[in-house]
């Protein structure tokens, strides 16, 4: 009884009598067993990682052949030049650009290859279009807008249709373009082509002043169907229309230029904005 006679007494009756842990065999099992299960263990991930390394070629977040960087005169390929220099402009599959829709197959068919050349390299003076020439300036190399020119040209059709309003032409009698726009244009446009329910406004100066007017006769031939405006060919009202109604039109919507904010005041390497 004596040895429960305090709490002490109770701990020493329940482990009193064992024997203490042998604390040098512990240690000497430590330094014996730990070195050869580390070298164990580290022989496992070797082996792992070669088998990895060795076995499959893309590691997560392992740059491909094709990532690596090459100068930008190296690209060659049409459609990476034409979304890295154009596609913000003049829109492509699926994206809307501001601008007329230069891969659209019918402006690619009317247009003429020599004309794109001198406009990608060149640009439009006073527009919104830039050169990409070097000697204008830009970064694209001769043979880069060679790519470009027949990159668009191999999406027009090859075989043109007869009857085609021709892609350049003088400026025609604006008061007959009155009538014309009446009669092809004002159901989107708006009577006095002020803007109507499914086209916007086309008389505005300070648009007309921010384009040439070859623009003008380009949109007008080649439309802006991403848009849902038709194509010269395919008018809503009407047969389609010839290129003098065409030449007249631009007549009337350049008529309404303001006079010391005409486009062309200046001498440009296109004169009266027809590139011929
Ligand atoms: C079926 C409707 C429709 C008809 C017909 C139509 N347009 Fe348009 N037009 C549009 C739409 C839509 C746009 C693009 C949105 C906007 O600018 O209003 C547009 C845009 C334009 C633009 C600006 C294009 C640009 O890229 O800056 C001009 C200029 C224009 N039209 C002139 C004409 C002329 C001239 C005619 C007649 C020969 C005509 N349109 C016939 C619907 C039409
Ligand atoms: C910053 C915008 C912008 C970029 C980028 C741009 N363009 Fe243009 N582009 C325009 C504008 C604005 C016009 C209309 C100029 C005018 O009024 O004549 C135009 C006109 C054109 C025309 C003549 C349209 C006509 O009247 O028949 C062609 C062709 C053309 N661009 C091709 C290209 C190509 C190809 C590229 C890429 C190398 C490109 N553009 C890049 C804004 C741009």
């Amino acid at each position: 009884m004596k040895h429960i006679r305090s709490a002490f007494g109770v701990w020493r009756l329940a482990f009193g009598d064992r024997e203490p842990v042998d604390m040098t065999l512990l240690r000497y099992s430590i330094a014996r067993v730990a070195p050869s299960t580390i070298k164990f263990l580290g022989c496992i991930c070797l082996t792992a990682s070669l088998l990895v390394l060795s076995g499959c070629d893309r590691l997560p977040g392992k740059p491909k052949e094709s990532d690596r960087w090459q100068p930008a005169e190296a690209n060659k390929d049409f459609k990476s030049l034409f979304a890295m220099n154009c596609r913000a402009c003049h829109g492509d599959e699926g994206v809307i650009g501001p601008s007329i829709s230069v891969l659209d197959p019918f402006y690619a068919t009317i247009v003429p290859g020599d004309v794109l050349k001198k406009v990608i390299a060149e640009g439009i003076p006073r527009t919104g279009m830039p050169g990409f020439a070097r000697s204008s300036g830009g970064e694209l190399t001769d043979e880069q807008v060679e790519i470009l020119v027949n990159g668009i040209k191999a999406r027009g059709n090859t075989q043109k249709e007869d009857n085609l309003p021709p892609y350049s032409a003088p400026l025609g009698n604006a008061g007959h373009g009155s009538e014309v726009f009446n009669q092809d244009c004002a159901g989107c446009h708006g009577q006095l082509g002020q803007g109507g329910k499914n086209g916007g406004s086309v008389v505005e100066p300070d648009y007309l002043r921010l384009v040439s007017d070859q623009y003008l006769r380009s949109v007008i031939v080649a439309g802006r169907p991403e848009l849902g405006m038709p194509n010269s060919q395919k008018q809503p009202k009407g047969p389609p229309m010839s290129s003098e109604d065409i030449s007249d039109v631009v007549a009337w919507l350049v008529s309404h230029r303001q006079p010391n904010e005409v486009a062309q005041a200046t001498p440009s390497p296109i004169p009266n904005g027809t590139p011929q």
